[in-house]
């Protein structure tokens, strides 16, 4: 199928390439959305890798996934000035709503919780941005307005 030659085309481009592994897992993501399970046994299988070491590799970096990402992604900032500013509690409140913890998304796989490091906005904080729509002054009742206005 697609994805399978997608992978093809991947492991083609990186092929005979030293230290391979990390740029092919990038492609594999921005390609795919995630790292399936599958594409984990053919990248160990063409870098002549086990599994489990390609597999200690994606779990070492957060920035790998190996579930599809949620639909949406809300994150939050982190950062010093937003935290000075209630992002800490911003943060316990949506991972309460959404029922997971930072870098995980809700049951219902609508929306990805993760943490962002400053958006350039810290004098307006707590900031938080929502899919592509950056937002300043977030609090609870604002959040909750906010992803109440997700679509689909
Ligand atoms: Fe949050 Fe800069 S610290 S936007």
């Amino acid at each position: 199928d697609l994805a399978q030659a997608s992978l093809q085309a991947i492991l083609q481009t990186h092929q005979n390439q030293p230290g391979a592994l990390l740029p092919i897992l990038h492609d594999v993501q921005d390609a795919l959305g995630f790292i399936p399970d599958w594409a984990v046994a053919d990248i160990a299988k063409a870098l002549n890798q086990s599994r489990a070491e390609v597999h200690g590799v994606i779990t070492f970096y957060h920035h790998f996934r190996t579930t599809p990402p949620a639909q949406h992604t809300l994150q939050i900032c982190q950062a010093e000035a937003c935290q000075a500013r209630g992002s800490r509690e911003l943060t316990a409140h949506a991972e309460q709503v959404l029922g997971c913890s930072l870098h995980g998304q809700s049951a219902d796989q609508r929306i990805g919780l993760e943490p962002v490091y400053c958006l350039g906005l810290c004098s307006t904080g707590p900031n938080i941005q929502l899919n592509d729509k950056m937002v300043s002054r977030v609090d609870a009742a604002k959040l909750d307005r906010l992803l109440a206005s997700v679509k689909e």
